[in-house]
């Protein structure tokens, strides 16, 4: 596995005045989805990646009961001087409705979800996006009341997240987007395929990498169906079809490819997930890896380190075109939240 010293971290200038890493972390499993997580461990964790320099977080009001993500973080944040060393990611525009999840992207939800998110958070959020596209409301009133709020001094950046293409580009005419959240990693690659890639380089847009490690897929941890989680895992509810049974035993195959060549670039197969995220487009992505564990945060965080040369880089993509994930991104449960335009 490769070692934890990462000299020097793969820097991103944001701004004239703010370069981050190009590795981030993801929050959200600190209050739902992979099992159960204990709040004293995760804010260990939380103030364990500030120590390594792993800035940007990124989390949701809509991660946990009661906005629990969102106040975790809050908490961490309000700690001595930790806000100035921490580019935070939140995300608005999903509402529970009888314990369903429903898109609201109106003006009058977005003041109402800055406003509470600074108040969970202590702080306004560095970078504000749309966490799914109303269909009902049109684009540019949501991004209108991102611009509003970055006028107000709300937000620094905005954007949107898992959005098409189309929708992408008109967002763009609305107002200045600056990230998008899109799922990506060897088990996930269709925005390479779905113009989604192609607009954000086109409009200068970077790309916060969700799931990177395939929810935790490509780590080489779950061989088998029975390895999830048995308590508050999403991955065995039928809500991924990539793991159900059927699919997973064939997805599985996939993962066996990627660590054996992992082994010869002497790192772990999440790492090696993580170095093909940084590397495969240049710095257009920064992948945000989530995890509950400071051991997980260390060895991810080292990923850094792992070099993927031409050769590497190819041999990745044949292993991908040689073993095609089986089942779609999402059930037909989650269906309502997908963009289609
Ligand atoms: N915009 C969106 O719609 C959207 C959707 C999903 C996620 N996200 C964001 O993206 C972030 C990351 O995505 P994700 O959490 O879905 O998936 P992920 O980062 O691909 O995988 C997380 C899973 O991998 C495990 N893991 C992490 N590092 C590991 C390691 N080194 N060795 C073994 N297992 C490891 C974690 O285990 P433990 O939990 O046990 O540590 C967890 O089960 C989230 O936290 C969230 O902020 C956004």
């Amino acid at each position: 596995m490769a070692a934890l010293k990462t000299t020097p971290p793969r820097l991103i200038r944001l701004a004239s005045d703010l370069e981050i890493p190009q590795l981030g972390y993801g929050a959200m499993g600190l209050s739902q989805s992979y099992g159960v997580a204990k709040d004293p461990e995760s804010k260990e964790t939380l103030r364990h990646a500030i120590e390594i320099g792993c800035q940007l977080w990124n989390t949701a009001t809509i991660y946990g009961q009661d906005q629990h993500n969102e106040k975790l973080i809050g908490e961490i944040l309000r700690e001595s001087d930790n806000r100035d060393k921490v580019t935070l990611v939140t995300k608005w525009g999903l509402k529970l409705n009888d314990g369903k999840l429903q898109p609201d992207g109106s003006a009058a939800f977005a003041r109402h979800c800055i406003d509470q998110s600074i108040w969970n958070l202590g702080s306004p959020p560095d970078i504000w996006l749309l966490h799914r596209i109303d269909q009902t409301v049109a684009i540019e009133e949501s991004v209108q009341a991102m611009e509003d709020a970055r006028r107000a001094g709300k937000c620094r950046f905005i954007g949107l997240s898992a959005m098409s293409a189309s929708t992408l580009r008109r967002a763009a005419k609305a107002g200045k987007i600056d990230f998008v959240e899109m799922e990506f990693s060897p088990f996930e690659t269709a925005i390479e395929d779905n113009g989604v890639l192609d607009a954000c380089k086109e409009l200068g847009v970077k790309i916060l990498a969700y799931s990177p490690l395939g929810k935790g897929a490509l780590t080489g941890k779950f061989k088998s169906f029975e390895d999830f989680e048995k308590e508050g895992d999403m991955r065995s509810t039928g809500l991924f079809p990539r793991f159900n049974r059927d699919a997973w035993e064939h997805n599985v195959k996939l993962v066996n490819a990627l660590e054996e060549l992992a082994k010869e670039k002497q790192c772990s197969p999440g790492q090696l997930a993580l170095a093909w995220d940084m590397q495969v487009h240049g710095d257009l992505i920064i992948p945000i890896p989530g995890t509950k564990s400071i051991k997980y945060l260390d060895e991810n965080w080292a990923s850094q380190n792992v070099q993927l040369n031409a050769e590497a880089l190819a041999k990745i993509r044949s292993i991908l075109r040689e073993n095609p994930v089986h089942g779609e991104q999402y059930s037909e449960a989650m269906n309502h939240l997908l963009d289609h335009e």
